[in-house]
């Protein structure tokens, strides 16, 4: 939808000679003493304006000169179809405003090093690769609130603040609650599993919070999670849905962001070769790979970033693996009952390297193990009592699963870095601005 009569430069094709007016900041410019050529943005895309002096007469030409980089600035002009250049339009302008004269602009056209753009988050995302990753986070968000709506699960949001941990104590942002000790939710997992006890099938989409001491490309402080949580789905209904849903995100991306994909020069073959359904081994079987694969890796230790990149290697496709040691998983995991050594819970690992980007499984439904989970772990049971409600009234079989939000932007990106995927990541030591 347009706003008054200004266009979106993305939607210029539709207005084909006809009069607009764009909206927008002064991204580059380039023209000699009698035709001017500025490269507008206004977030939707770039427009090559030509303004002759001839047609505009010299007063509001020699305005020109005065234009920076990122000036805001309005102008308005016939648009033509222009092959060469990149959205395939240009505007022959017949006026335009000046709506700010920018100050000497840090980020120039330059190559800038990471951490001098880092300091300058609030003005790297007007880049176009920034802003092109940023429309794909959207499309990304909005697939899968469509993906869960067309399939009748609630949107059940899972509170921020929370009194007790669900994925281990040790990456905890702690806060003070009024005197009370509190904690940043690193999962909205627990609130989940009553709301779906409620609500059948459910979904949560939110930030989530690790005080990790990882630095690495993987890792953030903050990031967002969606989280589905079913009722009566054991660990392979939990994984046909996961496979579903990541393969309509995948396509949705294909189909809609073909111009932003190409500013960050993807390899959409990669992407357009993953079929249905994803492979699926068990943890031992992945053991087995990086053995072959001529690792040094002793059954019952966690994979590490180089562990996943070998075993999704293995594939070329998204994998999950199920079936991890009951020993390094969470509380909640269900033992398979054929191998009390083994949970029912599967992570998926993306290809190209991008490793986790899923971890769930199904959950203990029984009181008693439960209770005794809760004290293996060392948890305070007073925390715990509402969720041990859950296995007092009515507990049925049930799974979940949560996907990070920026690793599936990273992948689907092809970014080497998860720092872009979000408009102001929080890493460690560092969270300004
Ligand atoms: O495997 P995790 O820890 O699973 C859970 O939190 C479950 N309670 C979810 C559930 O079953 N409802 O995290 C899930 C996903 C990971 O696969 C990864 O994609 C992402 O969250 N993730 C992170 N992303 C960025 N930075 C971090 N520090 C992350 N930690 C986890």
């Amino acid at each position: 939808m347009e706003i008054l009569n200004t266009v979106l430069i993305k939607n210029l094709g539709k207005h084909l000679d006809e009069e607009v007016t764009i909206q927008g900041w002064l991204y580059n410019q380039r023209g000699s003493g009698k035709v001017k050529f500025l490269i507008l943005r206004d977030g939707s895309g770039l427009l090559q304006c030509v303004i002759v002096k001839q047609n505009i007469g010299e007063e509001l030409f020699d305005k020109t000169k005065a234009l920076t980089q990122e000036t805001s600035i309005t102008v308005t002009g016939i648009v033509k179809e222009e092959p060469r250049a990149a959205g395939g339009y240009e505007m022959q302008v017949t006026g335009f405003e000046v709506i700010n004269i920018a100050e000497e602009y840090p980020i120039t056209h330059k190559e800038h090093g990471v951490d001098f753009l880092l300091e300058r988050r609030h003005l790297w995302i007007r880049t176009p690769r920034q802003m092109a990753i940023l429309r794909i986070r959207s499309e990304i968000e909005h697939a899968f609130r469509d993906f869960f709506y067309q399939r009748d699960f609630v949107l059940a949001d899972a509170p921020i603040i929370t009194p007790s941990a669900c994925e281990g104590t040790s990456t905890l942002f702690g806060l003070d609650y009024h005197g009370e000790k509190a904690y940043l939710s690193q999962s909205g997992q627990l609130y989940s599993e009553a709301n779906a006890m409620a609500l059948g099938r459910i979904y949560c989409f939110g930030p989530t919070f690790r005080a990790e001491k990882s630095k690495t490309r993987r890792h953030l402080m903050e990031f967002w999670m969606v989280e589905a949580e079913m009722a009566y789905f054991d660990m392979d209904d939990n994984i046909k849905l996961q496979e579903e849903m990541v393969y309509y995100v995948i396509t949705r991306v294909l189909e809609r962001c073909k111009r932003e994909l190409t500013i960050l020069d993807r390899d959409v073959e990669k992407l357009k070769n993953i079929q249905l359904p994803f492979p699926r081994i068990s943890y031992t079987e992945a053991v087995e790979i990086l053995k072959e694969a001529g690792e040094d890796f002793t059954w019952g230790e966690d994979f590490g970033a180089p562990h996943e990149t070998i075993i999704s290697n293995h594939f070329g496709s998204p994998v999950f693996v199920h079936r991890y040691p009951t020993s390094i998983k969470a509380f909640y995991m269900k033992p398979d009952p054929e191998d009390p050594n083994v949970v029912l819970g599967a992570d998926l690992l993306a290809p190209e390297g991008y490793g986790e980007i899923i971890g769930g499984g199904q959950r203990i439904d029984d009181l008693e193990l439960l209770k005794q989970r809760v004290e293996e772990h060392h948890l305070p049971i007073e925390a715990f009592e509402w969720y041990l409600d859950l296995r007092k009234y009515g507990s049925v079989p049930h799974s979940g699963f949560g996907l990070g939000l920026e690793r599936t932007v990273a992948w689907l990106c092809g970014l080497e870095h998860i720092r872009e995927t979000i408009p102001f990541p929080r890493m460690l030591h560092k969270m300004y601005p």
